[in-house]
Order: C-alpha cells, then sequence, then structure tokens
C-alpha cells in the first residue's frame, strides 16, 4: 500500500448541475488526499463507452452512456495512501438507497441512475492507472509536495 497511490474521481452530471463540485472535493481536501490533476469536459459517446467498457453488455449500458454524456462532468485525479479504496468507501455504494449516511452517495443521492459520482474500482486492479491514462495526459498532472504530508503520514 504505497502513500502516493492516484485514483480517478469524477463529479457525474447530476452532480455539477446541483452545485455538488465543491462540497465533493472539500471531503476529499479534508480527508487529506492531495489534488493532482482536474478539469471540466463534456465526455463524447467514444469515451464514455471506453470508460464504461466493462459494462457493455448490460441493460443499462445505453442509458449510462446517454447520462454520463447529457452534460459536463468534473473529471479529477486523486493522491494519498491508499486512495483507491480509500476513495471508494467514502463516494459509498453504488445504490445511493444502500450507502450509509455519511458517504457521498448516501447523503445526497437516492437514485441508482443518478449517483453523483465515479470512482475507479479497488476491486478492479489497475482501473486507476488505466482510468487516469484515458482521461489525462502525463502533462495534466501535476508532481509537487504537500506540506502537511508529514503530520498525517
Ligand atoms: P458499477 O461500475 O457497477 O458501479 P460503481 O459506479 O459503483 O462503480 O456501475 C457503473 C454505473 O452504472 C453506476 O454508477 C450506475 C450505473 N448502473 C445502473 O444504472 N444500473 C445498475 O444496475 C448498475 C449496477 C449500475
Ligand atoms: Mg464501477
Amino acid at each position: 500500500m504505497s502513500n502516493d497511490e492516484r485514483t480517478f474521481v469524477m463529479v457525474k452530471p447530476d452532480g455539477v448541475q446541483r452545485g455538488l463540485i465543491g462540497e465533493i472535493i472539500s471531503r476529499f481536501e479534508h480527508r487529506g488526499l492531495k489534488l493532482v490533476g482536474a478539469k471540466a469536459i463534456q465526455l463524447d459517446r467514444e469515451l464514455a463507452e471506453q470508460h464504461y467498457a466493462e459494462h457493455e453488455d448490460k441493460p443499462f449500458f445505453d442509458d449510462l452512456v446517454e447520462f454520463i454524456t447529457s452534460a459536463p462532468v468534473f473529471a479529477m485525479v486523486w493522491e494519498g495512501k491508499d486512495a483507491t479504496h480509500q476513495v471508494r468507501r467514502m463516494v459509498g455504494e453504488t445504490d445511493p438507497a444502500e450507502s450509509p449516511p455519511g458517504t457521498i452517495r448516501g447523503d445526497y443521492g437516492l437514485d441508482l441512475g443518478r449517483n453523483l459520482i465515479h470512482a475507479s474500482d479497488h476491486e478492479d486492479p489497475g482501473s486507476n492507472e488505466r482510468e487516469i491514462e484515458l482521461f489525462f495526459d502525463e502533462d495534466e498532472l501535476l508532481d509537487y509536495e504537500q506540506v502537511t504530508a508529514e503530520w498525517q503520514y
């Protein structure tokens, strides 16, 4: 478990429209994670289908691609100790209705198709780096010391 693991996070169209970008960023900042990349973009169909390729045979795939391309998203890369797993714990369950209060989906969502945020899956090793590469060029990612880190690790 490295201290500089990177993970991919995306505020989905519902989160952007509802004004939750700042709230979501704050949670990761307060946890002590380091922001190393961020951008607002609108996904085209090709990128959406690549990103969700693992679900291409699922009945919800077309609706998912339609939704994720329907309006802008906010894509980020966060770095820190065990980042992929810890971010997923903060995000909650896939279905907001099953997500405990205190999680992002559990605090702000009610519906499976509108679950606010994507985060790389720690149960799919390598998905974090694969997703980062899909959304960001290397020169869009920062390399810097976080001065608070010595108080955390
Ligand atoms: P999945 O990768 O299983 O969930 P997670 O986002 O927690 O990693 O599914 C991707 C997205 O697909 C999920 O965030 C919401 C949508 N989805 C549905 O619309 N219906 C479903 O039954 C499932 C499992 C997912
Ligand atoms: Mg997933």
